[in-house]
C-alpha cells in the first residue's frame, strides 16, 4: 500500500485534472487517493493511510459479506468561488456513522478522527473538487466488519475506508422530480435499521425503484410499514410537504433516516421565520399539498412535480417563488461558499 506522506500541494497550473467539467453525471469517476483505516477495539485504532484508488483485499468471510455487517456515509466537498475547498457539516455524517455503528455493533471512529480523515481524502483528491458551479467531490465513507467471522456475529476488526468521485449538480438533471407511492414494500420497520446508513437497508428496495423508474418515475416515496397511511421518505431523500405556508416532514422516529440536509433545512426555515411541523404526514396531506419537496446531499432541495398513487396522479406547482426554491438558494448558496455562513455550518480546508 504506497503511504501519502502529506497533502497534494500543486502549482496553479495542477489545480485541476484535465476533465470536461461539463459534461460531469453521476457515475463513478475513480479520483487519486483512498483512505483506510483498521479499528479493531473501541480504542484500538490503526493509523489511517491514503493509499491509490484500487481494489482492495478482504477475506472471504468478512462479516461484511456473509452478514451485511457495514455502513455508509455520502457528504461532498464544494469549491469556493475564491477557489478554496470546504466541507459541510462532516461532524454530522460522523455523529450519524458512530449511531450506526452502535446499532451494528461495530467500533467507529471518534467525530474528530472521521473529520480528519475526510478533510486528509479531500485534499489528497483536490485537483478532483469541481470548479464553481460545475458539481462537488461526493465523499464516501464505509465502515465494514472486515474481519473474518464464521459463526453469526460481529467482526473482530472494522475497516473505516473513504473513497471520492466528482459528481455533477442534480439540479442540472432537471428542475423536479415525479414520485410514485410504493404501496407493496415499506423501505424501514418499527425497531429496523431504518435510521442507520446500513448497506443493507439500500437493496431490498431496488426492485421498487426500478419498476417506478421503468415507468418514468424519478423515485419511489415510502410509505409507513405500521399503517400503511403516512409517508416516510423517499430511496436516498427525505420528504418536506409546505401547506397553507407550514413546512412539514416525517419525524425521525426510528424508520427514516435523519438526513442532514433534513436538518439543515429545518433550521434554515425556522430562521426565515417559516413554522416547521415534524409530524406524521399522512398521504392524504400529500395529495393536497401546496408543495413537495425533497433533500439529500445528492438531490440538495429538488421541488417535487408530480405524486402518483395507484392511476390518480397529482401535481405541484415547481419554479421561481416556491417555499422550496427560497430555501434551496439559501443552503446552497452557504455550501458553495457564494455567501457568508452566518450559521457556522462550513468548514473552510483548503
Ligand atoms: C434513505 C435516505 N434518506 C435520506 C437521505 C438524505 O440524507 P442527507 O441529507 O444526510 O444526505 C439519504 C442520503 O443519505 C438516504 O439514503
Amino acid at each position: 500500500m504506497m503511504k501519502l506522506l502529506r497533502p497534494c500541494t500543486r502549482n496553479n497550473d495542477e489545480a485541476y485534472v484535465n476533465f470536461n467539467w461539463d459534461k460531469l453525471g453521476f457515475g463513478l469517476t475513480p479520483t487519486d487517493y483512498i483512505y483506510i483505516m483498521k479499528i479493531s477495539g473501541k480504542d484500538n485504532f490503526s493509523e489511517g493511510s491514503l493509499s491509490r484508488y484500487g481494489n482492495i483485499e478482504i477475506s472471504p468471510s468478512a462479516a461484511i459479506f456473509n452478514y451485511g455487517q457495514g455502513l455508509f456515509e455520502g457528504l461532498k466537498a464544494y469549491r469556493r468561488p475564491d477557489g478554496g475547498i470546504q466541507l459541510f457539516r462532516p461532524e454530522l455524517n460522523a455523529l450519524r456513522m458512530k449511531n450506526g455503528a452502535d446499532r451494528l455493533c461495530m467500533p467507529s471512529p471518534p467525530v474528530d478522527v472521521f473529520v480528519d480523515a475526510v478533510k486528509k481524502t479531500v485534499l489528497a483528491n483536490q485537483r478532483w473538487v469541481p470548479p464553481p458551479g460545475k458539481g462537488s467531490l461526493y465523499i464516501r465513507p464505509l465502515l465494514m466488519g472486515s474481519g473474518p467471522v464464521l459463526g453469526i456475529g460481529p467482526a473482530p476488526e472494522c475497516t473505516f475506508l473513504i473513497f471520492t468521485s466528482p459528481i455533477g449538480n442534480w439540479y442540472k438533471c432537471g428542475p423536479s422530480m415525479s414520485l410514485y407511492v410504493e404501496n407493496e414494500v415499506p423501505r424501514a420497520t418499527p425497531g429496523g435499521t431504518g435510521a442507520i446508513k446500513s448497506i443493507t437497508n439500500y437493496s431490498p428496495v431496488f426492485e421498487a425503484v426500478n419498476k417506478a423508474k421503468a415507468k418514468g418515475f424519478t423515485d419511489v416515496l415510502f410509505l409507513d410499514a405500521a399503517t400503511g397511511k403516512n409517508v416516510e421518505e423517499v430511496s436516498s431523500c427525505n420528504v418536506f410537504i409546505v401547506k397553507d405556508n407550514v413546512i412539514l416532514t416525517p419525524p425521525t422516529n426510528g424508520t427514516i433516516l435523519p438526513g442532514v440536509t433534513r436538518k439543515s433545512i429545518i433550521e434554515i426555515a425556522l430562521h426565515l421565520k417559516y413554522k416547521v411541523e415534524e409530524r406524521d404526514v399522512p398521504l392524504m396531506d400529500v395529495l393536497t399539498a401546496d408543495e413537495v419537496f425533497c433533500t439529500g446531499t445528492a438531490v440538495g432541495v429538488t421541488a417535487v412535480a408530480s405524486v402518483t398513487h395507484y392511476d390518480k396522479r397529482v401535481e405541484y406547482r415547481t419554479g421561481e417563488k416556491l417555499v422550496s426554491q427560497k430555501l434551496r438558494v439559501m443552503l446552497t448558496e452557504i455550501q458553495t461558499g457564494v455567501v457568508e455562513d452566518k450559521m457556522g455550518w462550513t468548514m473552510q480546508i483548503h
